[in-house]
Order: C-alpha cells, then sequence, then structure tokens
C-alpha cells in the first residue's frame, strides 16, 4: 500500500492507495458513531451491500442513488440531503461516498451544505475517481446552462483507494479513467506518458502492480497541484487540459452521448491539435500525444472529427464557461515536455480554429 499526503494546513489529509483495502475500510476512517454510506445502484450492488453486511465498527445507514450522469441534479441533492435528515444524521456524523465521480460529485457537495458541512470520505471505484475527482475537494451538479455549475471547494477528511474494484470496471469505464490518466503525463510528466504508452497492454489486462502504481503516480500530481493552489487560482487550471472542449461536448450532447472521460480524450485531441495549429505545440510532440489519444479512442471506437454544426453549438457553450476570463474562452493547451500555457480566445478566434483542424 502507498501513503500520499494532500498538504492543505488544517485541511490536510492522507490518500491510501492499495490492493484490498475495501475490506479494512474503517481503519482508514475516524471514528464516528454514525456514517452514511452514498454510492449507486451498480456500486451498491457489487461492493455496497457487502460493505454493510460486514460492518461492525458504528451505525451505518446507506443511501443509493441512480448510476449515471443525470444524477448530478440539485433536485438529486435535495433529495439525498432529505434522506439524510430523516435519518437523524447529526454534524458529528460522515459520509462515505463509495463509487465513480458522479457519487464522489454529488457526497461531497451533500457533505459541504448538510448542517453547514459535515465530514466525508472519498472511496472512489472507477480509475477516472481513484486518479482524479476524489483528491482535491472539487464537488459539484450540473444544470443545463453548463457542467458542474454549481459546487463547491470541500476537502475529504481521507481518500482510500483500493484499486482491485477497478476489475469489475466495464472497459469503456477503463478507458474512460485513462483519458484523465494520460492527461497528467501531458500536462506534469513526459516520462510518466512513455510510461504509458509502453505499458498499454499491462493497463488494459487490469494488472495488479501496474495500476497501482499509475493511481499513485497520478494521485502524486494531482496532490502537488492542489497544495500548491487549492481554489484554482493559476497553477491548478494546468489540470483543465481537454476540459474546456470536454465540458461544452458534454453539455451540448446533454451529457447522455459521451462519457466524461471520453469527452476529455475528444478535447485533449482538439485542444492539441490547436496548440499544434497555433505554433505552441512541436508535431513531434504532437504526434506523440494524438498517438495516445487514438490508441485509447480506438478501444472504444471514438470518433475525434466533430461536425460543424456541433461544433458551433460547443463554442456558443464555451463563451459561457466558467473558467472565462476577460470575456474569452481560456484553453490551456500542450506545449510539449509536460508543459502547458494558458490561450485565451474569443468566441470567432475559436470557432475558425477549432473548423479548420
Ligand atoms: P460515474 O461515476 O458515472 O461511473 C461510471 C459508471 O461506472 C457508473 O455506471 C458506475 O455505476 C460504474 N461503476 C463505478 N465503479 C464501478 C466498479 N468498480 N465496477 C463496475 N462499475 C462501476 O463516472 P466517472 O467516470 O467515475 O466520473 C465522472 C464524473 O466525475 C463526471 O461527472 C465528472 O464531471 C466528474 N469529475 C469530477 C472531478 C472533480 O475534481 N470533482 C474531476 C473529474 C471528473
Ligand atoms: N479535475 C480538475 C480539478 O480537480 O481541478
Amino acid at each position: 500500500m502507498e501513503t500520499l499526503g494532500i498538504d492543505l494546513g488544517t485541511r490536510s489529509y492522507s490518500i491510501y492507495v492499495g490492493q484490498g483495502l475495501l475490506q479494512t475500510l474503517s481503519s482508514y476512517l475516524a471514528s464516528r458513531d454514525t456514517w452514511v454510506l452514498i454510492t449507486d445502484d451498480i456500486v451498491d450492488r457489487l461492493y455496497g451491500e457487502r460493505l454493510i453486511g460486514e460492518w461492525k465498527d458504528s451505525t451505518m445507514y446507506r443511501i443509493v442513488l441512480p448510476a449515471g450522469e443525470d444524477t448530478k441534479t440539485l433536485t438529486r441533492v435535495e433529495e439525498t440531503i432529505e434522506s439524510m435528515l430523516n435519518l437523524g444524521v447529526t454534524r458529528s456524523s460522515g459520509i462515505i461516498a463509495l463509487g465513480g465521480g458522479v457519487v464522489g460529485d454529488v457526497a461531497g457537495f451533500c457533505a459541504s451544505i448538510y448542517m453547514r458541512g459535515i465530514a466525508y470520505a472519498q472511496v472512489p471505484t472507477t480509475l477516472l475517481a481513484q486518479v482524479d475527482s476524489s483528491v482535491g475537494g472539487k464537488t459539484a451538479v450540473n444544470m443545463p446552462q453548463g457542467k458542474n455549475a454549481v459546487g463547491s471547494f470541500y476537502q475529504p477528511e481521507v481518500v482510500v483507494i483500493d484499486t482491485t474494484t477497478l476489475r469489475t470496471l466495464p472497459h469503456r469505464q477503463l478507458i474512460s479513467g485513462l483519458a484523465e490518466v494520460m492527461k497528467y503525463g501531458v500536462i506534469a510528466d513526459y516520462e510518466f506518458l512513455t510510461y504509458l504508452q509502453e505499458h498499454l497492454g499491462a493497463i488494459l489486462a487490469l494488472e495488479d502492480q501496474v495500476l497501482e502504481r499509475i493511481v499513485t503516480r497520478c494521485c502524486g500530481i494531482k496532490a502537488e497541484i492542489v497544495a500548491a493552489d487549492e481554489r484554482e487560482a493559476g497553477l491548478r487550471r494546468v489540470l483543465n487540459y481537454g476540459h474546456t472542449v470536454a465540458h461544452a461536448l458534454e453539455a451540448v450532447t446533454k451529457y447522455g452521448t459521451y462519457t466524461h472521460g471520453e469527452a476529455v480524450l475528444i478535447g485533449m485531441y482538439l485542444e492539441a491539435e490547436m496548440a499544434r495549429k497555433l505554433g505552441l505545440l512541436g508535431h513531434d510532440d504532437c504526434s506523440e500525444i494524438l498517438d495516445l489519444i487514438q490508441r485509447l479512442g480506438s478501444e472504444v471506437e471514438l470518433e475525434f472529427k466533430l461536425e460543424h454544426s456541433l461544433l458551433s453549438n460547443m463554442v456558443f457553450m464555451m463563451g459561457k464557461d466558467k473558467k472565462n476570463r476577460d470575456g474569452k474562452i481560456a484553453f490551456v493547451l500542450p506545449i510539449g515536455a509536460g508543459q502547458t500555457r494558458e490561450v485565451l480566445l474569443t468566441n470567432k478566434e475559436a470557432q475558425s480554429l477549432l473548423e479548420c483542424l
């Protein structure tokens, strides 16, 4: 098992990464009279029911949400909060968010507003959640006007990652998580990108050691970035590589066509091409990035060329992105060797650039 720390002063916490940690989950949690397990129906069947059945340490309530992105709504948050009030959850109770990024984002948001904030533990079960959403304290729900439009920065008190849960993950979700994994290589660690290229077979075969290694490396990079810039005033923006395009794509397709990771793959593809076109990214670096994106995309038959009408709608949506500044759309573009640059473009500039890729 690996133990990482995220240094945030009084809000610092540990991230435990290892195999089989779910079986001894209580040993990583603070002692509380009451826990509320928030999970989704798929994860509940796979892991939640057993966890509840074997839980002996204290009272554990359970709230099961429908699986999928549609659960990230204010209505679902209100229902969850109502259930917690009806169960008698108090300020000294804690929430366990067991599941993917959807559960983590909704449960984390509920934790941040319930009785003005209660403790929660992130116990992520998708690769995407293990390498990204469970670490760093961003919580959110979607609105028709935009992805993650309402939420909070609210850190968990611990993150417990059992990489063996990835064994039951559908292949599509594994690829989705690998999109965020490779993002870390592009933005922060080119050696890691090479490692991913060389070990893709072992990763897709779910080899335990390799999975543990990549999850640990990604959490390490994210922990460093978040510790330096918790509320995304500067450095943390690097994590948005691929995401300006991805969030717009998800919103205009009503969160129903692409998984988040697939949208990120397309976003990273188009944003790397934009960087090349703007003369920020060399041909060889661009090819290296696009090659891995395409290898991952081919696993789920992902199409990278988007229709003009879709691109137009996306640019309109990007124009309202919460990351925008000075009335311009903010893109984090790769410039090679694990580095990025933020580029601000008007809607018109973004539109013409994207259309000629
Ligand atoms: P998800 O939570 O919808 O999970 C994907 C699917 O996998 C679901 O059907 C789920 O039931 C199932 N599943 C989960 N664990 C499983 C397991 N071990 N075995 C089998 N099935 C399993 O999606 P996700 O990709 O985990 O997360 C995407 C969400 O995370 C998006 O809403 C995105 O905006 C958000 N996100 C948040 C942050 C953040 O910093 N807060 C960062 C990145 C992404
Ligand atoms: N997933 C982007 C962030 O946590 O900042």
